[in-house]
């Protein structure tokens, strides 16, 4: 099993990244000295494949679990499920030392910690992610929130949890589309921090695809370091947390405008990466040999790097840009790269220079 902190000062915590960890739950929980009453929040995927082993093992330590399902998929991400669940810790009299497990994808993960960080004000939350997503990414960091009509990820909060446990046996069962589509932001983490990271990836990359669980401990416990080290500078997104968002600014306004029931989070920051990796040649003269091996890892991985645009679209997909968090004044801000491991924000970005790297 691999340890990595969040430094958090008072709110630091464990991500546990292992085999067999799902099983393990109740004797990890119990370490926390929590209530033992416990609401574990699923969905109806999750639920099917691992929702017996968590509440065998939280009963196993002298748990009281119950378990909450929600409807797979993004639609969950929503006030209406979020006064459910609410509704249903209160029917089972959860109280302030009581405590709410997220045991699933990004989805269950920022819908759990935002039921966690609202009921009573707050009671202690575990993540136990069960996508490549999730562990690499949305369990670590705090960010937790749902959707509104207008957007997504509109209403939310900052809240930490007090355990992230990584079963990499759970990563078996996951659909190959999704499982592909959270290496981007593996490959993400290498591209904007460790160089060595992503020569591993690029080394290791049969291994990886096969969900070689030895391969994918060290890689998903240092991208979990590399964010944890990230958040741990910025916890709330004043400044260098911006580098998270490499390859994003692109890849959201793809899935706003087109993607969505087409393309996945991690297809279109895939085709965001690789163009802002060629604003960056352009930009800040990242080498080409660079450029190539990175659109070459992308590809060997099974992700797409280039979405084809008519004029119409191409407008379509600049106004989602300007309507992104991420603009300030009117500027379109992007994270670039000057070599592969290192990157910069904040870079104002022209719409011809977008323009010319997507070929439209
Ligand atoms: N909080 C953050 O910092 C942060 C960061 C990135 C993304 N997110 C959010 O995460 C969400 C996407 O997360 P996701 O990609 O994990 O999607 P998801 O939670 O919808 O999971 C994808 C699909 O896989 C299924 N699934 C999950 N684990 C499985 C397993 N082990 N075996 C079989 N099926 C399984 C789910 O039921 C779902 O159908 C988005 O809402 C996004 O906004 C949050
Ligand atoms: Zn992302």
């Amino acid at each position: 099993m691999r340890l990595v902190t969040v430094p958090l000062r008072k709110r630091s915590y464990a991500i546990k990244v292992g085999g067999g960890l799902l099983s393990r739950l109740g004797v990890e929980c119990a370490r926390l000295k929590l209530g033992h009453r416990c609401a574990v929040i699923t969905d109806s995927n999750v639920r099917r494949h691992f929702a017996q082993v968590a509440m065998k093992s939280l009963a196993g330590s002298g748990f009281d679990p119950f378990l909450v399902s929600v409807p797979a998929g993004e639609k969950s991400k929503c006030l209406a499920v979020v006064e459910k669940c609410l509704d249903r810790l209160a029917s089972h009299r959860l109280e302030r030392k009581s405590f709410v497990i997220a045991l699933g994808g990004g989805v269950v993960g920022d819908l759990a910690g935002f039921v966690a960080a609202t009921f009573l004000r707050g009671i202690p939350f575990v993540q136990v992610p069960t996508t490549l997503l999730a562990q690499v990414d949305s369990s670590v960091g705090g960010k937790t929130g749902v959707n509104l009509q207008a957007g997504k990820n509109l209403v939310g909060a900052f809240y930490q949890p007090q355990l992230v446990l990584c079963d990499l046996g759970t990563l078996k069962t996951l659909p190959k589309r999704e499982y592909v589509s959270g290496l981007a932001e593996i490959i993400k983490y290498g591209i904007i921090c460790d160089a060595k990271l992503f020569a591993q990836l690029e080394r290791d990359l049969p291994a990886i695809l096969r969900r070689d669980p030895k391969v994918l401990s060290r890689i998903i416990a240092r991208c979990c370091e590399i964010k944890a080290g990230v958040v741990g500078q910025d916890e709330t997104e004043g400044g260098r947390r911006a580098i998270l968002n490499f390859g994003h600014t692109i890849g959201h306004a793809i899935e706003n405008s087109f993607g969505y029931g087409k393309l996945l989070h991690g297809e279109a920051i895939s085709i965001g990466q690789v163009a802002a990796v060629k604003l960056s040649r352009e930009i800040l003269g990242l080498p080409s040999g660079e450029v190539e091996r990175i659109e070459k890892l992308f590809v060997g991985a099974g992700l797409p790097v280039t979405f084809k645009l008519n004029a119409a679209q191409y407008g379509k997909l600049f106004a989602a840009m300007k309507l992104d968090k991420k603009v300030s004044g009117g500027d379109v801000k992007f994270v670039l790269a000057k070599k592969i491991g290192r990157v910069v924000w904040g870079q104002n970005v022209s719409d011809s220079q977008i323009r010319h790297v997507m070929g439209c």
